[in-house]
């Protein structure tokens, strides 16, 4: 058994409010306990959206009653709320702005927009952006235009990780982070490592539909070989249920926060990365880049030696499926204490809702 630090994921979808079908505050962080995840940052793109006092107050009531581990709630940009999103930053995780299509209806076309946010925003947390290929090229400009701190979500290109150690070379404030599913899934869900060896025929089209779209092994092989350039490991916990995506119109993203420190650790079982790397992108640098507080006498008892079949069945999001089902990994999560609290033992969860604190709450 080794002892871990809890885990920060940067970047979770709770649906709550309005898709609580999919998850909630509560089964969301039930989930992230299991995985060893004792801070969430959640996304705006809610029904309604996270975009100003009222919806994120909506948010934030949601968490206080229901969350188990600790978290905090990113505001989303949208066209004309500029002004109103930099008044409520020290009450959010940061500024997410989605700049190309995907779940949710927060996509921000008109450049001007962005010019707005980039020009406003405080700056001491840093503008989150959905953006890929050239578009964040573009939001790059940005950044650099304002000189704000940027944190490109979820790359999953070749050239996007290329740009960013480029972009850092010559003084723009750029971090990003990767999620488990762009490093070790190809397109159509084929896995590239012997963890997926169960599973080589991929998953059938509106389960393997994730936003950014799964690329090529030449793209997860640049990430990994890029891996010091990469600041943070982030789930993307995006839930739908299995009915949802196997429907004639499945929304895009995969449920995550539950498998990626198996995932990870299996992954520095493998030598593809080193345990120091791997805490390094899933607690120090979050913890640095949105400015979060140590968390006191929590950590994760973790059995290395476990090697197990991952399913579903087992796992605590409410959508009730996983892209890695029947995935053998190495490394189970068997306790997590938060702050002083046990909080998850073998399977259960014990943290009651609520127990999870708004860090950005004095
Ligand atoms: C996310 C969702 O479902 O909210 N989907 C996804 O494919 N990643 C939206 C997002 O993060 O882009
Ligand atoms: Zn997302």
């Amino acid at each position: 058994m080794i002892r871990l630090p809890g885990l920060i994921d940067p970047h979770v979808h709770l649906r709550e409010p309005g898709a609580t079908h999919k998850e909630d505050f509560d089964s969301g962080t039930a989930s992230a306990l299991a995985g060893g995840v004792t801070m969430v940052l959640a996304m705006p793109n809610t029904k309604p959206p996270v975009f100003d006092e009222e919806t994120l107050r909506v948010a934030l009531d949601a968490g206080r009653q229901k969350a188990r581990c600790d978290y905090a709630q990113f505001i989303g940009a949208g066209p004309g709320n500029a002004a109103e999103a930099a008044r409520l930053a020290p009450q959010t995780a940061g500024l997410k702005m989605y700049l190309d299509s995907t779940f949710g209806e927060l996509r921000l076309d008109d450049m001007t927009l962005w010019m707005e946010h980039f020009a406003k925003w405080p700056g001491i947390t840093p503008i989150v952006t959905h953006s890929e290929s050239r578009s964040m090229a573009a939001a790059l400009l940005m950044a650099q235009m304002y000189d704000k701190p940027i944190h490109i979500a979820h790359i999953s290109l070749k050239e996007e990780i290329l740009l960013i150690r480029a972009a850092r070379e010559k003084g723009i404030k750029v971090t990003c982070e990767v999620c488990p599913h762009h490093l070790f899934l190809a397109d159509g869900a084929i896995p590239l490592t012997s963890a997926g060896n169960c599973c080589e025929d991929g998953l059938p089209d509106g389960r393997s539909q994730v936003r950014p779209r799964l690329a090529t092994p030449q793209d997860a092989q640049a990430l990994w070989e890029n891996l010091d350039a990469i600041d943070c490991f982030a789930t993307d916990h995006a839930p739908h249920t299995l009915a949802e995506k196997d429907s004639p119109t499945p929304p895009p993203g995969f449920p995550g926060v539950e498998t990626m420190l198996p995932l990870l650790y299996t992954a520095v079982k493998e030598g593809r990365l080193t345990l120091e790397q791997l805490l390094e992108k899933s607690v120090t640098n979050p913890r640095k880049i949105f400015k979060l507080p140590e968390q006191a006498e929590t950590w994760v008892d973790f059995d290395e030696t476990d090697t197990y079949e991952i399913h579903a069945s087992e796992l605590h999001s409410r959508c009730g499926w996983t892209p890695y089902e029947n995935w053998k990994v190495t490394g189970r999560v068997r306790r997590v204490v938060l702050r002083g609290q046990e909080a998850y033992r073998d399977g259960n969860v014990l943290a009651a809702p609520g127990y999870g604190k708004n860090i950005r709450e004095n």
